[in-house]
């Protein structure tokens, strides 16, 4: 039996907490947030204990596991704390709002000896799970072109509107189009250069839209888009073109999603989307929580969350400068 502590009562907070209260190896002791409200009526949905400090929860000894759902650019520094005080940890993606914070994540769990899992949820849609698997087996040949697309029901509503503030949330990129470079990158392999644009800066930035071209080591590239502000809600696509065959998937034509607020009453929050069957989200943490339980790699671990912010912090940078940017090698 694992005993949790979950650190943000926002919408992913929520998302994590109710996850945890489901599974039977786990013991959710108490939510943090500086909105102390916010943190009860959470624990009291989940039937836990809220704090209004991060520390008081990291720094009790019976926590054996802490989860951040903080706003990404608090990611470094509670999962650094969380790290020095010897728990393992689960942090939302993107893992960082830089790469030095990238780094130095990466180096504080090293340091501290504990696992760190990184909330790229993606990888437990059925959905993206299966294309994987069919990409992996060979049916599709060798992959030449591949094309993503994932927009927003509209910009999200969060705690004093951070994901307006570009210092914070890398925008649209980092934040959303982060799920599709780290599905990419782990189903067809790592990424060389990019070239994106971005409606950011000559547009209001709520209505941001990006298209990021990505090749790939393997000589596949990738056109891939996002968007806060998809007419007719959430939805995304992919398409992808081998040398034996196609496969394509479009949310909007083969099952609706069904987007959910947060559970928790009265919280203003982002609609996160939802696929048929077992959420996704449950489906992550406890895949989290089981490999800590059997002393197993956790499976999507902090160097792959850096792998990933690397393709998105590129995609940034060619944005920025007009460039093409090469992302450099992976960690070993
Ligand atoms: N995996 C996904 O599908 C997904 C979806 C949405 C968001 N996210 C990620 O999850 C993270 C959180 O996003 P969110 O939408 O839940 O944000 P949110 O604004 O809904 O929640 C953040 C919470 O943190 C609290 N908070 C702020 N500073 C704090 C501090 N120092 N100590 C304690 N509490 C503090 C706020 O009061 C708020 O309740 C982000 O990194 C975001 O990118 C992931």
């Amino acid at each position: 039996m694992l005993n949790v502590g979950v650190v943000g009562a926002g919408t992913m907070g929520s998302a994590h907490a109710h996850a945890y209260a489901r599974l039977p190896n786990v013991r959710l002791v108490g939510i943090a947030d500086i909105d102390l409200e916010k943190a009860k009526r959470l624990a009291d949905a989940t039937g836990c204990t809220a704090v209004p400090r991060a520390e008081d929860l990291i720094n009790r000894p019976d926590i054996d596991v802490i989860d951040i759902c903080l706003p990404t650019h608090l990611h470094r520094y509670y999962v650094e704390m969380a790290a020095a005080a010897k728990k393992q940890i689960f942090c939302e993606k993107p893992l960082a709002r830089t790469l030095a914070d990238g780094r130095a994540i990466l180096d504080a769990v090293e340091k501290a000896g504990v696992k760190l899992g990184v909330g790229h949820v993606v990888r437990f849609f059925p959905e993206y799970a299966k294309a994987r698997e069919i990409v992996r087996s060979g049916q599709l040949g060798e992959i030449g072109v591949i094309r993503t697309s994932r927009g927003g029901g509209g910009f999200p509503t969060a705690w004093q509107d951070w994901y307006a503030n570009y210092a914070w949330s890398g925008g649209l990129a980092l934040d959303l189009m982060i799920h599709d470079f780290d599905w990419l990158r782990w189903t067809f392999g790592p990424v060389e250069r990019v070239f994106a644009k971005s409606t950011f800066r000559r547009d209001f930035n709520r209505e941001e839209y990006v298209l990021a071209t990505v090749r790939l080591k393997s000589g596949a590239i990738a056109h891939m888009e996002g968007t806060w502000l998809q007419a007719g809600g959430f939805a995304t696509s992919f398409e992808i073109a081998g040398s034996q065959g196609m496969l394509s998937y479009d949310s909007r034509k083969v099952q609706p999603l069904v987007t959910i607020t947060p559970p928790t009453p009265g919280t203003a929050g982002v609609a996160v989307p939802e696929s048929p069957g077992e959420s996704p989200y449950l489906k992550e943490i406890r895949a989290f929580i089981d490999a800590l339980d059997r002393g197993e790699p956790v499976p999507v671990d902090g160097k792959e969350g850096y792998e990933s912010l690397k393709i998105a912090l590129a995609v940034l940078e060619s944005i920025e400068t007009g460039r093409p940017v090469r992302v450099e090698g992976e960690l070993g």
